[in-house]
């Protein structure tokens, strides 16, 4: 890690133990723009993904991969993000991640679609952990922008940009960014999300 990188992983306060990868995930914003990552690193998250659960195993997912390597594509990528995601603009690898919105082969839609590709997504979230990368989604980019620019056609749907490179110096960030960088971690409490026996609207 550079001199002044931030640590891959930052944990909240737990009410369990849980497996670190899982509890130390975090979404930061400090991305080191001169550090490529190689592309059998990229491979591996994609491969995590490839791996995820989807009902009938129909795999809805897609993803459009952007990186340092090549320029003018990952120039495009950065294009359809918006001003206040400005942070992503340092990050050598941009993955989009979209689903067919179809089963594959039938035409009837897939309204898990989207459950199933968060669960790709996720499942690359905890391997860039294990490879010491910054995973980070966003919703803030125009997806008709990225459509525009790529060829996208209305049979996808695009969900999230993830930004990914290795850890980066988070004194580089604009003050908005930074303050979402030392915030915090916090999650609501298990009595407002979690209904044991007995459901509660
Ligand atoms: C679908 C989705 C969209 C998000 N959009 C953005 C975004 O546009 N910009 C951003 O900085 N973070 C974005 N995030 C990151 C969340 O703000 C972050 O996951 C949340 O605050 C919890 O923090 P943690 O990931 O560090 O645990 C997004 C996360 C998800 C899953």
């Amino acid at each position: 890690m550079k001199e002044n990188a931030h640590s891959v992983t930052r944990t909240g306060t737990l009410l369990h133990r849980i497996d670190p990868v899982i509890a130390g995930r975090w979404s930061s914003r400090a991305i080191d723009p001169d550090r490529e990552v190689p592309a059998e690193t990229v491979d591996l998250l994609l491969e995590a993904a490839r791996w995820a659960p989807s009902a009938f195993n129909n795999q809805p997912w897609k993803f459009l991969v952007l990186t340092s390597r090549d320029p003018e594509s990952l120039q495009k990528g950065r294009d359809a993000l918006l001003p206040g995601n400005a942070w992503a603009l340092n990050a050598p690898v941009l993955i989009y991640t979209m689903a067919y919105k179809s089963y594959r082969g039938k035409d009837r839609e897939n309204w898990r679609r989207g459950y199933e590709t968060g669960m790709a997504a996720v499942s690359m979230a905890f391997q860039a952990v294990h490879e010491g990368l910054v995973f980070h989604q966003m919703a803030g980019f125009s997806a008709d922008v990225l459509k525009e620019s790529f060829g996208i056609s209305d049979t996808y749907d695009v969900f999230t940009a993830i930004a990914a490179g290795y850890p980066g110096r988070e004194d580089l960030l604009d003050e908005k960014a930074l303050a979402g960088e030392t915030a915090e971690r916090i999650r609501l409490d298990p009595e407002k999300i979690i209904c044991r026996g007995s459901w509660e609207n």
